[in-house]
């Protein structure tokens, strides 16, 4: 017999069926509550508010536990790669070698834009943000593929529409960042590895040869694992809801993109380094930055600290705060924003605020920082983490279809006026 709570409300009783998932964690199932009782629930910002059943990703914040499909995020960060992870997230299942050969050619076959894809790329101007560049033209893909309006076709139709994504981001990514710098495109070399072809064709230009420095290529890769997915967050969320009302994938990454985009979700990288580069030019006074935080008529946040699920710390800045170091060892980088960094972690990681209130540095913290390392320009941060998260986008894409989830449309408690009375404007 499943188990149920009970809720007692203006005297009447009622049986709340309890959800169990494969790791313990439970759930209210109140889908009937409204029908019995007249009650909604009401949680802001969704901080309990379980939106789905997923089998893709599982996320324990108190003990800083993350697993795609059941694998620890610290073996797929050290032996895999990132397509590997890709495959993993959007099939379930971890590749055979033919599999991820086979899965590594579909995406090479369709790393090409179309050409007219230069032309609504260079109606942005220079300064245009990269990410909402990426967001237009993934959005524009529908106009290209206009059979992927309908996510209803063929599974294998639908496959299509997830291999061209995976194979076009990189070339749109790389693009954008070309139309901010007015250079000219380069297009893909598809005898490079996923991430080298990115590198090439953000840095490199059409009339040169360049070549990828595969301490960069390596370290890039694991960036793009550690954010392939997160579970329900802000942009996979909205995926989800926008996919929900049967919206194309394209148009529904275009939304996830745009969600991305914010400081508070994977716009904080780039405003990680922003900060330190303040707080350096204003003398590198840490402590100054940190009493900024703590003040409550103060907007300022520490960026890169604190996180919605995690209260202990983030796996994935573990992982890539040691791949930090390493980069920037092999680089022979010397960045005096790094020191800035460090000083700000000691600190807040001793101050009674942060620790009461489980602030840690996030994964954003040190990737901001290996990106640096790297030479991804800044506005470009939060454009890696799009091409990173991609993956987790069409799986949760995916797996809310194939669930037949229906169209997601939250409840409200109405705060305004009860009915008025219409007057004339010449009576008012
Ligand atoms: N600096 C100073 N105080 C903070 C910070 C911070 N970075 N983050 C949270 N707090 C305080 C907040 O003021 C509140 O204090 P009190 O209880 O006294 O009112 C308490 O901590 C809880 O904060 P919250 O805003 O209720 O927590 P949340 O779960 O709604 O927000 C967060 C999570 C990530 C939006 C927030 O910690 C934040 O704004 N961090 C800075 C932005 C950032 O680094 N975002 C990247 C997240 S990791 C990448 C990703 O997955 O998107």
């Amino acid at each position: 017999m499943s188990k149920k709570a009970e809720l007692i409300y203006d005297g009447k009783s009622y049986q709340i069926p309890v959800v169990e998932g494969t790791e313990n964690e439970k759930a209210l199932d109140i889908s009937r509550l409204r029908a019995e009782s007249g009650l909604i629930t009401l949680d802001k910002g969704f901080k309990n508010t379980g939106s789905t059943e997923s089998a893709i990703t599982f996320l324990n914040g108190e003990e800083g536990i993350l697993r795609y499909r059941g694998y620890a995020i610290e073996d797929l960060a050290e032996k895999s790669s990132f397509l590997e992870v890709a495959f993993l997230l959007i099939y379930g299942e971890l590749p055979t070698i033919e599999e991820l050969k086979d899965f590594q050619e579909r995406i090479v076959h369709h790393t090409l834009v179309h050409e007219d894809v230069k032309s609504i790329l260079d109606g942005f101007p220079s300064n245009a943000h990269p990410m909402g560049v990426l967001s237009s033209l993934v959005s524009s893909l529908t106009a290209f593929y206009p059979k992927s309006l309908d996510p209803n076709r063929s599974k294998e139709e639908v496959d299509g529409t997830i291999i061209r994504i995976l194979a076009k981001l990189p070339t749109l990514a790389a693009w954008s960042y070309k139309n901010r710098m007015r250079q000219p495109v380069v297009y893909p070399n598809n005898n490079l590895d996923y991430c080298s072809n990115f590198l090439r064709m953000m840095f490199g230009l059409p009339t040169e040869e360049f070549d990828v420095n595969p301490v960069v290529s390596k370290a890039l890769d694991k960036l793009l694992i550690l954010h392939a997915d997160h579970e329900q967050n802000c942009s996979a969320s909205t995926v989800r809801i926008v996919g929900s009302s049967h919206a194309s994938l394209y148009a529904s990454v275009s939304a996830g993109i745009a969600a991305l985009w914010g400081p508070l979700h994977g716009g904080a990288n780039q405003a990680v380094i922003e900060m330190l580069e303040a707080i350096r030019k204003d003398g590198g006074d840490v402590s100054k930055y940190v009493a900024k935080a703590k003040d409550k008529s103060d907007p300022f946040r520490l960026m890169g600290f604190g996180h919605r699920v995690y209260k202990n710390f983030d796996p994935r800045a573990t992982i890539i705060k040691k791949a930090a170091d390493e980069v920037l060892t092999e680089l022979g980088v010397n960045d005096p924003v790094l020191d800035i960094a460090k000083k700000l972690e000691d600190i807040a990681l001793k101050d009674d605020y942060f620790i009461a209130r489980g602030l840690y540095p996030n994964v954003d913290f040190y990737s901001g920082i290996i990106y640096r390392a790297l030479g991804i320009p800044t506005d470009m941060f939060t454009v890696m983490f799009a091409l990173g998260r991609l993956p987790g986008w069409v799986a949760q894409w995916k797996e809310m279809r194939e669930n037949n989830e229906p169209i997601g449309r939250p409840r409200q408690i109405y705060t305004g006026y009860s009915q008025r009375v219409f007057s004339d404007i010449s009576e008012r």
